[in-house]
């Protein structure tokens, strides 16, 4: 489950690509969420009326939506795995208040595999493209424990 130095870096590595455009990436990333994953467009208030792709572009919350995702995960993703302070508040208002099952997190780390492979092309190949899979995989997998922590059947 853990990734080695050299995975991290290639982690970390693409992350700095993503920083030249956080909501532009973010945007893209829940546009994916929503068209493949409709019910997970329910869970936010502010987005859930968004009916076209082309509202769901124009719409500056979703845009905003997007950042405060992916300056969260960047944050995460640069603690090579010692997320645990990051991670607690994160896994507490998502098991208790917004109540996002880890299925959806599953889909949403898919949807930043798929953005980053579109927007990055060959700067994010295969070995990069492994490595970040990982480290989703670690990120869920510790929010999952979190979730049973707290006793939601997420
Ligand atoms: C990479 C995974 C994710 C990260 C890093 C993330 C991060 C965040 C952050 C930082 C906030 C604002 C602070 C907070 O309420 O804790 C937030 C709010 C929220 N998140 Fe997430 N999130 C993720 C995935 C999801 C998914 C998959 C859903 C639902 C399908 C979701 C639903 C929500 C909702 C409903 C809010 C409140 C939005 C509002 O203020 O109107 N999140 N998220």
């Amino acid at each position: 489950m853990g990734l080695s130095d050299a995975e991290w870096q290639l982690v970390l590595n693409a992350w700095g690509k993503v920083e030249a455009d956080i909501p532009g990436h973010g945007q893209a990333v829940l546009i994916s969420l929503f068209k493949g994953h409709p019910e997970t467009q329910d869970k936010f208030e502010k987005l859930k009326n968004l009916k076209s792709e082309d509202e769901m572009k124009a719409s500056e919350d979703l845009k905003k939506q997007g950042a405060t995702v992916l300056t969260a995960l960047g944050g995460i993703l640069k603690k090579k795995g010692q997320h645990e302070a990051e991670l607690k508040p994160l896994a507490e208002s998502h098991a208790t208040k917004h109540k996002v099952p880890v299925e959806y997190l599953e889909f949403i780390s898919n949807s930043i595999i798929e953005v980053l492979k579109s927007k990055l092309g060959g700067d994010f190949g295969d070995d990069a493209k492994g490595a970040m899979k990982k480290a989703l995989e670690l990120f869920r997998n510790d929010m999952a424990a979190k979730y049973k922590e707290l006793g939601f059947q997420g």
